[in-house]
């Protein structure tokens, strides 16, 4: 046997330890500090290591067991039937297949002529894997993998997912255990983030955004206090089978789903059983291309054979199956650097500080930039350049720095302060203390903003201008042709095809498409003049509402507060975007240039007879649901706020009423029931 270099012996010992220290993390704290991708590397120099000079290979090796360790608090459990890990395949490429077909058939010493094997083609979930003990159907334990050989009993935690049946269907096995993954869905988990910014920017303390959806998943499980998960959205799929007393086995593991599925468990509709090798590299390339369309994330997919005779001819080695390989695909999360911190100044004039990065492959694509979101977010990361980061980019969403890697922090890293002065224009910037964004004071001003507005005005949804796009704005704002919308309406044909790059029959098209857009609505008008936070269905509510510009600007707040959906905030920027006379300049230029719409009578309601009366609802009534409540009010001219003010005139009393009652009261507010609301509808 070949000596070992003392180097190899020593990296050895380097990685091992730096295994342990990741796996520590991921499993026991649920707070990797390095991306996936990362430690999978790690993991496959020490497994190549090990197979150059096997004595290296010690029985404590990372490489020979599954980690995670019970944590205090919770009661261990022991697995009948170990919980194991899954093979890799470390290749992205279509040879995965190949070589887990081929290393298949080998062990099972079959010839070249033989038949295809049959597999049962799966998606790899990213969350956390859970054993379901049910016994004569009923759901008796859960318990988390732990170290493979004893878990932590869950089963508080998991009873709040209400997809996990308490009771299968006609089962009454004296035990069958259901392997699977408990996940969070990306808009779930996105808006359990949102959340935690919101609780965050209130001045919460103790509160933390989540890195992804694995991690929030395995926090919210592996909690004592289980109103945690049920706070948390969590999801289940079932994949496989733990121990199982009195329950007639069927051949394939498909089957094994199969029943599952009737037994009213979760089973995922992405399988597929296929033959050989080039079934697995289909089913790969299959779910590849909608891989950013699920509404989870997976990191790859698994394959298993199909026979449970075959399964268990091809046994174990010491910490997978023989019978089953996972596939992955590009990671969603790398590690790169940062080499410099931008703030991007968009339409409303918020500065975005953007990392830009040293180019990484994430999620698919080569990443270069990524959001920090705002300076709240950029603090709490502690993002710094030169700071080696997490960098996520899952599903088509933009790609995001979600944390520092602190160990890899360099001497000289530093800190970001955001700037005092627009990066575009100069102007000062501004920072209110109940908003963790900061905006330039520019307005249009600001070239930025201008270009963002200009964007915004020609875009599909608002006033439909084709070929009006990104590029050409950029450049017409550049030359000084254009500064507000109401320079696009005055520019001539000969002056867009005297444009650098622009031919004449583009210049003619984005002509013709100006000149269209003149006649439009008064829906499409007021979105597109970019007020804030105006979006399109507020646009579309104030234009029934009050059917006439006119009859807009004229309002006051109180009158434009009367419009579904509109409440101070949005009411004061309507009244203030109004009240700046630059901006009712552009509006009548935009008149006189001929751009045209049909105004109605304001909406019949406003006469309605609760006219001018605001109403809140607080508890729960007892035949009416708020939504039916509020559109009746709507109907007779009525508005529904969410707060009690000396403006309300009556507070509606459900059962259980909240703090809004006791404000009522404070306030000499009227209070009624629903029955006095009933009475006041029937009027
Ligand atoms: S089967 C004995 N199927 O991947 C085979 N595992 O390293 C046991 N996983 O912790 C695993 N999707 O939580 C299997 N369709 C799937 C899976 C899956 C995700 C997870 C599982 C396990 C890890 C394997």
């Amino acid at each position: 046997m070949s000596a070992i270099p003392v180097k190899v012996s020593k990296r050895a010992g380097e990685l091992r330890k730096q295994l342990e220290y990741h796996n520590h993390r991921y499993y026991v704290l649920d707070r990797p500090d390095v991306p996936d991708a990362e430690y999978d590397r790690l993991f496959r120099e020490l497994e190549a290591i090990e197979t150059q000079y096997p004595v290296l290979r010690t029985a404590d090796s990372p490489t020979q067991r599954i980690s995670g360790t019970v944590l205090e608090g919770f009661a261990p459990v022991n697995h009948v039937v170990p919980m194991l890990s899954i093979r890799t395949e470390t290749d992205t490429e279509a040879s995965g297949a190949e070589s887990f077909d081929a290393r298949v058939r080998r062990e099972l010493e079959l010839e070249a002529s033989d038949p295809p094997i049959e597999y049962a083609c799966e998606l790899k979930f990213d969350g956390l894997a859970i054993n379901l003990r049910y016994e004569r159907g009923i759901l008796v334990q859960a318990a988390t993998r732990g170290d493979g050989a004893t878990g932590e009993d869950v089963t508080h935690n998991i009873r709040t997912i209400k997809q996990i049946p308490l009771r299968l269907n006609d089962n009454e096995a004296a035990a069958l255990e259901v392997r699977g993954e408990v996940y969070i869905r990306r808009d779930d988990f996105n808006q359990l983030n949102e959340r935690q910014r919101a609780l965050i920017a209130s001045g919460a303390k103790n509160e933390k955004t989540f890195v992804n959806p694995r991690n929030a998943a395995a926090g919210a499980v592996r909690q004592l206090d289980s109103s945690i998960a049920a706070k948390r959205s969590l999801s289940f799929f079932a994949y496989g089978l733990g121990e199982t007393r009195g329950w007639n086995l069927p051949d394939t593991h498909s089957a094994v789903l199969d029943a599952f599925a009737t037994m009213g468990l979760p089973v995922s509709i992405d399988r597929d059983v296929v033959k050989g090798a080039a079934g697995l590299s289909a089913f790969h390339d299959k779910i590849g291309a909608k891989r950013d369309s699920l509404p989870f994330d997976i990191d790859g997919v698994v394959y298993k054979v199909n026979s449970l005779a075959l399964q268990k001819r091809l046994g174990f080695v010491t910490r997978e199956p023989r019978w089953a390989v996972a596939h992955k695909y590009p990671a969603h999360e790398e590690a790169t650097i940062v080499r410099d911190v931008e703030f991007q100044v968009g339409r409303t004039g918020a500065l975005t500080p953007v990392a830009r990065l040293e180019p990484v492959f994430v999620g698919g694509v080569t990443v270069s930039n990524a959001t920090l979101h705002n300076m709240d977010e950029l603090r709490r990361k502690d993002v710094r350049i030169g700071d080696t980061v997490v960098v996520r980019r899952a599903g088509d969403v933009i790609p995001e720095v979600v944390q520092v890697i602190a160990e890899r922090r360099p001497k000289n890293a530093h800190i970001i302060h955001l700037p005092k002065q627009c990066p575009v224009c100069g102007s000062e910037v501004e920072q209110s203390e109940d908003e963790a964004v900061a905006r330039c004071s520019g307005g249009l001003f600001c070239a930025a903003q201008r270009k963002e507005a200009l964007r915004h005005f020609a875009s599909r949804r608002a006033m439909d201008i084709e070929g009006l796009g990104s590029k050409l704005i950029d450049q017409l704002v550049d030359v000084g042709m254009l500064r507000t919308p109401a320079d696009i309406y005055s520019l001539k044909l000969n002056q867009l095809a005297g444009l650098e790059r622009m031919g004449e029959k583009s210049a003619a098209n984005v002509f013709d498409a100006i000149e269209k857009s003149k006649t439009t609505t008064l829906r499409r008008f007021l979105y597109a003049i970019g007020i804030r936070d105006v979006g399109e269905t507020t646009a579309g509510t104030l234009a029934e509402h009050f059917g006439s510009l006119n009859r807009l600007i004229d309002a006051g707040e109180a009158e434009t507060q009367e419009v579904p959906d509109v409440g101070p905030v949005i009411a004061a920027h309507i009244h203030h975007f109004f009240r700046q006379s630059h901006n009712i300049e552009v509006i009548d230029a935009l008149r006189s240039a001929g751009v045209r719409w049909s105004e109605q009578e304001p909406k019949k309601s406003t006469e309605g007879p609760l006219i001018g009366k605001t109403f809140v609802i607080t508890g729960t009534l007892p035949s009416m649901n708020r939504d039916d409540a509020k559109d009746r009010i709507a109907a007779l001219g009525g508005k529904v706020s969410d707060s009690v003010s000396k403006k309300t005139t009556y507070v509606i009393a459900g059962a259980e009423p909240g703090s809004k009652l006791k404000k009522a009261q404070a306030l000499g507010v009227a209070v009624i029931d629903e029955a006095g609301l009933l009475a006041l509808l029937s009027q």
